[in-house]
């Protein structure tokens, strides 16, 4: 694992986007592996103000994004299709056949997660997976547990990840209670992982993932036997671990 220190959410941001971009650069039919929620709004706004200056062509690139809510239409302002069509695919040429989710209205699960496995293995393998981290060391939705998944499943939300993710919604009984996730086994198949952390609220989390013990208990920390695992984070979310 490879750690990159920066001062703030700022520099996080554009320093996780140079990863991103430099693997448009070097392979234009890329598969990029995508992330929702805060941490990776700023990294979306370098790889758009890239793409305007003519410095990034995403004509060729396929994305598929790690989870969605079960139960949210791409037309809901909190589904994760709304999230991406908004903060990337409706601003840069990517050919939106070819931006993948999972099927948040799709009612019957085991077909939902059969359905997402075969987009996944027939684009896949990611070549390189954007990750954020859950203040319980989720990642995607893969939440604490006593056993890593292997591919795409349906997930009850914790009640944590419910009480975080409410700060989007009107109330909190807003919240999905379930997800469609990728499994850590299609995670961990991505040729390159970029993890994004900022603020004091991932400290513990990211100590747990970096330091800890390979346990379900913190999904994220599975990424210390990644082969090529880049940490991107500030000060204040490496702020538990050794300088
Ligand atoms: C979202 C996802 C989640 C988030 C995590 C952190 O697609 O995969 O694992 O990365 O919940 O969320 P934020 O960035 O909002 O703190």
């Amino acid at each position: 694992m490879r750690i990159i220190r920066t001062a703030n959410f700022g520099e996080m941001s554009e320093r996780a986007a140079v990863l991103i971009g430099a693997q448009v650069v070097i392979k234009p039919t890329s598969v990029l592996g995508l992330a929702t929620g805060s941490s990776p709004v700023g990294v979306y706004e370098n790889l758009v103000k890239w793409y305007q200056k003519g410095i990034l062509d995403f004509s060729q690139i396929t994305t598929l994004n790690l989870d969605e809510y079960k139960g949210l239409a791409p037309e809901h302002d909190q589904s994760y299709r709304y999230f991406m069509n908004t903060h990337l695919f409706n601003l840069v040429n990517i050919n939106k056949d070819r931006t993948f989710v999972p099927d948040g209205l799709q009612a019957n699960t085991s077909h939902a997660c059969s359905l997402y496995n075969a987009t996944v293995h027939k684009y896949g393998p990611v070549d390189v997976q954007l990750l954020g981290i859950g203040v319980n060391g989720h990642i995607g939705f893969n939440e604490p547990s006593d056993h890593f998944e292997k591919d795409t499943f349906c997930v009850p939300l914790s009640e944590s990840t419910i009480l975080a993710n409410s700060r989007f919604f009107d109330r909190e009984e807003d919240v999905p209670k379930e997800a469609y996730t990728m499994g850590i086994g299609t995670i961990m198949s991505a040729k390159r992982v970029v993890l994004i952390a900022s603020g004091t609220v991932k400290a513990a989390a990211l100590k747990a993932a970096v330091k800890g013990p390979i346990t379900p208990q913190c999904p994220a920390s599975i990424l210390q036997l990644h082969p090529d695992c880049t940490v991107v984070a500030d000060e204040d979310a490496l702020a538990l671990l050794d300088q």
